[in-house]
């Protein structure tokens, strides 16, 4: 019995100790093949799906996004076809990172709340992103040219 436990024991050590190497290799955080991952999937949330250009990338003169100013703000595209006394006239500079603090920028995205504790004004949309793509729209506005 007690060889039976002895064998036990030592074939389970036998399995730990090969298995903590392949578990160390598999961490993915702080690698580049990870963050890249991460800036694309913003990538796609920005430009396919959100469609922050809509209003964050200045027209050239053909109404066209102006590529050489990719989410760099300016004045507002859209105009509302009814009264609104809070609508933005300007949007801001996001391209190469947005203002305020991380934290402040996940908490718009996440939660529809603004720096200034109120819903953005129209017409910025009050998302309600899940962290994860909120991280990763920060991952990506981050790797845009200051
Ligand atoms: C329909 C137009 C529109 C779209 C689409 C849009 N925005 Fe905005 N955004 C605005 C306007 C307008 C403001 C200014 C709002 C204000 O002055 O309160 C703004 C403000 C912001 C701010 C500043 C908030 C602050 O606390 O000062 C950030 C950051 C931002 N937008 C990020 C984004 C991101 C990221 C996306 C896409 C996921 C996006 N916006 C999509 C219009 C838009």
């Amino acid at each position: 019995m007690t060889k039976l436990i002895r064998i036990f024991l030592l074939s389970f050590l036998g399995l730990t100790v090969g298995w903590l190497p392949a578990a160390a290799q598999v961490k993915p955080s702080g690698n580049t093949a990870g963050n890249q991952t991460l800036v694309e999937r913003g990538r796609y949330i920005v430009e396919n799906v959100a469609m922050c250009e809509l209003c964050h990338t200045p027209r050239d003169e053909h109404g066209n996004p102006d590529k050489g100013r990719w989410l760099q703000g300016g004045p507002a595209q859209l105009r509302p076809s009814y009264p609104s006394p809070y609508w933005a006239l300007v949007e801001p500079k996001i391209g190469g990172g947005p203002p305020g603090t991380d934290a402040d920028f996940i908490k718009l995205l996440t939660t529809g709340i603004s720096r200034t504790g109120s819903p953005p004004n129209p017409p910025m949309p009050p998302f309600r992103m899940t962290r994860a793509d909120a991280e990763a729209v920060l991952a990506y506005l981050k790797s845009l040219p200051h």
